[in-house]
């Protein structure tokens, strides 16, 4: 990353002392600048404090911005939107890894590379197999991604670019093979080999779905829902998991067992599991008449009930993905005749409801991403436990360009954090004898 000029400071009173310290202060192309304490602690003696990180910036990126006030999401400068409605997941692919929309060669390109990676070890049957049958699907994940650290030898040099990027392919390429062969493992049903011949998403449908028994052929509907949704997920600026890849691999860390880590991360209800854990709220409710009660939880610091899909850290105004979700789903829903889809019915009331409460409007809780989509994909036939795994198929693109971009920066060193010590200061050790 280029080392920033800065554009004024900030002047800091230590009123202990009457000390005065200049912070610089670094602007980016747009959003919040940043006030540059990396040299805090030698000048000063103190850490900054900011659990959560909610004011804090980790890194310089130049892949994803968003605007949480307004609502704004932007790949590469390219508005989700935009891409939602006239790109593709293996475009949003090459252009959040490389920066710039792939020209027609380009595409090609890619998209065969990715193709041709999609198959995966035939020991990986093994690992699979080495599961009950019963395990949550991100369980397997999070097993099977971190083992491919110990089949993948030819592409762990993280200082070889040529090796990043094999990895990264592999990665994108891989996670749905193995995504669906954890679904069909949990329901007895043979692995599906991938189709170069299909599309990403419909290559993903057909290996969840086909069976040896007939052709399977999958709807255009669901394939273009599916890969639409594959982008909204793609990547979302520095998020818990993926700022667990970046802290992993700052420690140099294998592209696999960094990607393990961040699958791990998103497993979290806070996090990517809040998809899984909207519709287990909204069976919670169960009939229109329930939300005044569950709001009333929602609302109650006593109680941990929290309105799963709504709230965001970033987004202080809709989630712009959640209104391309809301679209899809309708669209989902139409195509299969599920129009009146009874969770739906329930999710749209207990959205309208949410956001006229002073409590959501004072908070600026909003629908997130979450909200819709486990409707959407509840409709498809896809059960719960594997809403979050989509989730990570998707955002592993997101994961390796900003894996990509953290190794490549020369600014970059291994993420250490400091922390405020409240525990006892020094104590003599007391002899087991002499204790009470
Ligand atoms: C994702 O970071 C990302 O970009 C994530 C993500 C991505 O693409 O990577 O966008 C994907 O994780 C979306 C979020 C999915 N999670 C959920 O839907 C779970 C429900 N939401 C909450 O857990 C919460 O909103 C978070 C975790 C999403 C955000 O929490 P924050 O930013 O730490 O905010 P907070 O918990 O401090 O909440 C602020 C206030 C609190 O009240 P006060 O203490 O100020 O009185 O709002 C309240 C919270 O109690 N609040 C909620 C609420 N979310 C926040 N109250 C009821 N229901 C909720 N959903």
């Amino acid at each position: 990353m280029s080392e920033m000029k800065p554009s004024s400071s900030f002047t800091l009173t230590d009123n202990r002392s009457g000390q005065t310290y200049d912070l610089p202060l670094l602007d980016g192309t747009v959003g919040p600048s940043v006030v540059d304490i990396r040299k805090f602690y030698a000048d000063t003696g103190c850490f900054t404090y900011d659990p959560g990180f909610t004011s804090t910036a980790s890194c310089e990126s130049k892949i994803t911005y968003i605007d949480g006030d307004v609502g704004i999401l932007r790949y590469r400068g390219y508005e989700i939107a935009d891409l939602a409605e006239h790109s593709d997941f293996m475009e949003v692919c090459y252009l959040l890894l490389y920066g710039e929309l792939p020209n027609v060669a380009q595409k090609d390109k890619f998209v065969h590379d990715i193709t041709y990676h999609t198959m995966v070890h035939e020991q990986m049957h093994k690992f699979i197999e080495g599961f009950r049958r019963d395990s949550h699907p991100m369980a397997v994940m999070v097993g099977v991604v971190g083992a491919l650290s110990a089949f993948y030898h030819d592409s762990l040099d993280i200082s070889n670019p040529h090796h990043r990027m094999v990895a990264s392919f592999r990665m994108i390429a891989k996670m749905p093979t193995i995504a669906a062969w954890a679904y069909k493992y949990s329901i007895g049903q043979p692995f599906i080999y991938p189709r170069n011949d299909l599309s990403f998403a419909e290559d993903f449908l057909h290996m969840m779905y086909a069976t040896p028994c007939e052709p399977y052929v999958p709807s255009p509907v669901l394939a273009r829902a599916m890969d639409r949704i594959l982008t909204l997920h793609a990547d979302h600026e520095q998020n818990a998991s993926t700022s667990t890849v970046r802290i992993a691999g700052s420690s140099g860390a294998n592209p696999f067992a960094c990607i393990a880590a961040g699958i791990a991360c998103l497993w979290g209800p806070a996090h990517g599991g809040a998809n899984e854990a909207v519709l287990d709220m909204l069976e919670q409710i169960g009939t229109k008449d329930k939300i005044p009660e569950f709001l009333k939880r929602a609302k109650d610091k006593d109680d941990p009930f929290r309105l799963m899909g709504f709230g965001h850290r970033v987004y202080k105004n809709y989630d712009p993905r959640a209104k391309v979700m809301q679209k899809t789903c309708h669209e989902v829903l139409d195509e299969l005749g599920k129009r009146d889809e009874p969770l739906l019915e329930l999710a749209m009331e207990l959205e309208r409801i949410a956001l006229e409460d002073p409590y959501f409007v004072q908070k600026k809780l909003y629908p997130n991403v979450d909200f819709y989509s486990g409707i959407i994909f509840r409709a498809m036939g896809i059960p719960t436990s594997m809403f979050t795994v989509l989730f990570a198929v998707a955002r592993t693109v997101g994961w390796v360009a900003q894996w990509n971009e953290m190794v490549e920066d020369p600014s970059q060193k291994i993420g250490r954090p400091r922390q405020l010590y409240v525990g006892d200061d020094a104590r003599k050790y007391v002899p087991l004898k002499a204790r009470a």
